[in-house]
């Protein structure tokens, strides 16, 4: 079986990972700030840790100012609810994931004003075109830091400069970036860093967060969920300090134990490093499905310029029939169609039918990477619709 759905969900995880998970059910178990005996205060130091792990990969000066969530989506539910009211404006790209577009679209009906930076066919955002967008009702600018489609990164230290200039609050959506491509809070001006853990990161599933900038007041942003933290129990109100404010109810601690250990794991082993190796199997990957006839490869064709997430149409052939023949006859693991980002589609030139979708991640091999394009170059030439 060769795994190249890295974009999706990494997989495997390094052995440390289901390790911690399983030491942490097997030997602490109890929820991390409630109780106070001996079990809790272990769970706690393993939240405690992760949270260190997470400030120190992207930068963050103080690690209260990390907050967990089950997910991307829901950190940036938290940023997007929080902080556009009616009336207010915010900005964002044409290359995004329905992650960052539908909190919007449902904010449009009560009255916030969403507009869209034209991207380029190759998932390019020009920062000029951001600054011409800005206007005095822009309460948020926010972004993707990399296509989930085409993996094109985008400049987010210039487009954060813009954001800065004009004191606008700057997310940035790190779920395509976070652990295989470099970030740095503070240098980068965001403010609200969302992460995805069970991508880049190789933690489990049911794990992300929000990372706040050093400079960002977390008045400005309202708690979406209210509850239980362990802190302040005397008071009915929601806790007004970090991370306890965006933290109500049980965390998945067991995913937190798994997140830390793999945050280690990808710290030890280095961004840097696993950037590199990804490039260059991206490039051989573009390589190789460039010199099939019929491949259109979609995104810059650069590997220098995007993550390791390369999307591509076959002429003849519908990208569901060809991701079926891939697992079936090859073993090939991809994800066909929208990815959840038809905009980005649209963009790109690929809607409604959408792509196929290879994302190869920090255990693959070139062995396999040959092996996917010798798979593709096969189906190519046969029919793969009956
Ligand atoms: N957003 C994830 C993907 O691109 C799930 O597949």
């Amino acid at each position: 079986m060769i795994y190249l759905d890295n974009a999706a969900t990494s997989w495997p995880k390094p052995d440390c990972v289901p390790e911690a998970m399983l030491h942490f059910l097997r030997e602490v178990g109890a929820s991390p700030g409630r109780s106070g005996h001996r079990l809790a205060l272990e769970a706690e130091r393993v939240r405690l840790d992760a949270r260190e792990a997470v400030a120190a990969l992207f930068g963050a000066p103080d690690p209260m100012r990390v907050v967990f969530t089950l997910n991307a989506t829901t950190a940036l539910n938290i940023v997007a609810r929080g902080l556009l009211s009616p009336g207010a404006h915010v900005l964002t790209t044409g290359i995004e994931h329905n992650a960052v577009l539908r909190p919007l679209r449902a904010l449009e009906q009560c009255g916030v004003v969403v507009d869209m930076v034209p991207s380029a066919r190759d998932g390019t955002v020009e920062v000029a075109a951001v600054e011409d967008n800005v206007g005095p009702r822009t309460q948020l600018l926010v972004v993707n830091h990399a296509s989930n489609v085409c993996g094109t990164v985008l400049p987010i230290r210039a487009i954060g400069e813009v954001a800065r200039r004009h004191g606008v609050a700057f997310a940035v959506d790190a779920a395509q970036t976070g652990g295989c491509w470099p970030i740095d809070v503070e240098a980068d001006h965001v403010d609200l860093l969302v992460f995805s853990g069970h991508k880049g990161l190789l933690g489990p599933t049911g794990t992300g967060g929000l990372v706040l900038g050093r400079g960002f007041h977390a008045e400005r942003l309202p708690a979406l969920v209210h509850g239980g933290t362990g802190s302040r129990s005397e008071d009915e109100h929601q806790p007004d300090f970090l991370p306890d404010k965006y933290e109500a109810g049980t965390p998945n601690i067991v995913g937190l134990a798994g997140l830390l250990a793999a945050v280690r794991y990808v710290s030890a082993r280095g961004v840097e490093a696993i950037r590199a190796e990804e490039q260059a199997l991206t490039q051989r990957l573009i390589d190789g499905l460039m010199g099939i006839p019929g491949v259109r490869v979609v995104g810059t064709g650069k590997a220098q310029l995007q993550t390791a997430v390369v999307s591509f149409t076959l002429d003849g052939h519908s990208v569901s029939q060809v991701a079926l023949a891939l697992d079936e006859q090859f073993g090939v693991l991809c994800r066909p169609g929208l990815h959840c980002a038809p905009r980005a589609h649209q963009t790109l030139g690929t809607a409604p039918q959408g792509t196929l979708r290879l994302s190869p991640g920090p255990f693959t091999t070139t062995d396999e990477i040959d092996r996917a394009v010798e798979a593709v170059r096969q189906l190519a030439g046969r029919r793969t619709d009956g």
